[in-house]
């Protein structure tokens, strides 16, 4: 990060990152292809060409041992990209003046850093100061997804086994607030236009919102994040009324308390650890775990798109890819900004 970054404020940065973003996207490609926001696919190509694979072959192992690391590899990447953007401030230790992303509310059971650290510490022995703690994330989100998804792993969907071509290039972070997760979230008690509202705010559009909300067809949730919903809905209705009834009677049999943070809810029954349209059908149903989930259905835009990937699974995992690349440009630092990281969970 310039020097002169974090002496501005928030807002005024976040417009003068846009200028700087569309700026970089208008400079010419210099290696690898595509790119937006001064990324590329292939940053790695040659300045550490395993770079990849030793990512890739940690969060493989990792997901061979137990399958339930893949949605924490996913859900990292986007909560590290809604705050600030995608430059591994998720991943920064809370220090003795300073209560890092990691540390706030919304971070519930956030997982896997083993897995990004130990990804880490390996690059580094291969191509030190090379690869950023960005990149890695980005890239683990993206192996996680493909591992999940049957048609890829199958050999249905691509020659390289990848669901989407990650873009590569990102720079880290020096800073990360407890604050600004909980500012920039998204909350799972939003609303729809609060929700298109945030994802606006970070460049994303309506078909981003519908198509990445699909991740909740990974992982699990746990009782305090939808007790509220359960029991204690408003004043007036103690059951969130878009919620299935007798689906509200079964998730309340598993959730006796609002404390209990140890009952793990699959997002999909029976399917949470395969990446499919599933979601889609649960939301449809009034199933969906979040009240967020919920509010898809609406808005005109994001209810057809619900329709559409419940109909066809081929239109989800494209529109998914798409929109991950597009999640991945939020707020990054390239070029000479920022700083590759030694260790993912403090700034050099
Ligand atoms: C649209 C707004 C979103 C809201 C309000 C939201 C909220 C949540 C909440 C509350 C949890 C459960 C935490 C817990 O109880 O342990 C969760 C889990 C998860 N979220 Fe989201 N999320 C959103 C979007 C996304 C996006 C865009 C992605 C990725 C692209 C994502 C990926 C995941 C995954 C994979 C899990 C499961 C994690 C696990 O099994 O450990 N979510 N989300
Ligand atoms: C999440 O934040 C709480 C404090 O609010 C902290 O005790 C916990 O260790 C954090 N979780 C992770 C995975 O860092
Ligand atoms: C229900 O919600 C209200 C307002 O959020 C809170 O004050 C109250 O303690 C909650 N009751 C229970 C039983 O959780
Ligand atoms: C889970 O709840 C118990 C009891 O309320 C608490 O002691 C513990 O710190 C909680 N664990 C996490 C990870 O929040
Ligand atoms: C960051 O914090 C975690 C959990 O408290 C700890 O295990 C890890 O060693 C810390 N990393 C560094 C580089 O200090």
């Amino acid at each position: 990060m310039a020097a002169w970054e974090h002496l501005l404020p928030r807002r005024r940065w976040f417009l003068l990152s846009s200028l700087l973003l569309a700026a970089a996207a208008a400079a010419p490609v210099v290696h690898g292809y595509g790119g937006g926001g001064g990324l590329t696919v292939g940053f790695y190509k040659e300045s550490c060409p395993q770079a990849e694979a030793i990512v890739r072959e940690g969060g493989a192992a990792a997901g061979h041992d137990d399958p339930t690391t893949t949605a924490p590899l996913l859900r990292l990447h986007f909560h590290d990209c809604f705050v600030r953007g995608c430059e591994a401030s998720v991943l920064i230790n809370s220090t003795k003046t300073n209560t890092a992303e990691k540390d706030a509310k919304p971070n519930h059971t956030l997982d896997a850093f083993g897995v990004i650290d130990a990804a880490k510490e390996k690059l580094e022995r291969k191509c030190p100061a090379v690869v950023s703690c960005a990149d890695i994330l980005a890239i683990a989100a993206r192996d996680a997804v493909s591992l999940a998804t049957k048609a890829v792993r199958q050999g249905r969907w691509s020659k390289d086994g990848n669901l989407y071509e990650v873009e590569t290039g990102r720079r880290d972070g020096r800073v990360s607030s407890a604050k600004e997760a909980v500012t920039y979230l998204p909350d799972s008690f939003d609303g729809i236009r609060r929700l298109i509202t945030r994802f606006a705010s970070k460049g994303l559009s309506l078909k981003d919102l519908a198509v990445l909300s699909g991740a909740h067809a990974l992982g699990n949730t746990h009782c305090p994040s939808i007790a509220k919903r359960l029991r204690n809905f408003t004043a007036h209705q103690n059951t969130d009324p878009t919620l299935d009834a007798s689906y509200a009677a079964a998730l309340r049999r598993r959730c006796r308390s609002a404390r209990d943070n140890t009952t793990q809810l699959e997002m999909v029954p029976g399917s949470s650890t395969t990446f499919d349209a599933a979601y889609y059908r649960l939301v449809a149903e009034r199933r969906g775990m979040f009240h967020s989930d919920e509010a898809l259905l609406r808005n005109d835009v994001t209810r057809g798109l619900v329709h559409q990937y419940m109909a066809s699974e081929e239109a989800f995992l494209r529109d998914f890819g798409a929109s991950m690349v597009n999640m991945g440009r939020v707020g990054v630092l390239t070029g000479g900004q920022g700083e590759i990281r030694r260790r993912c969970a403090i700034v050099n």
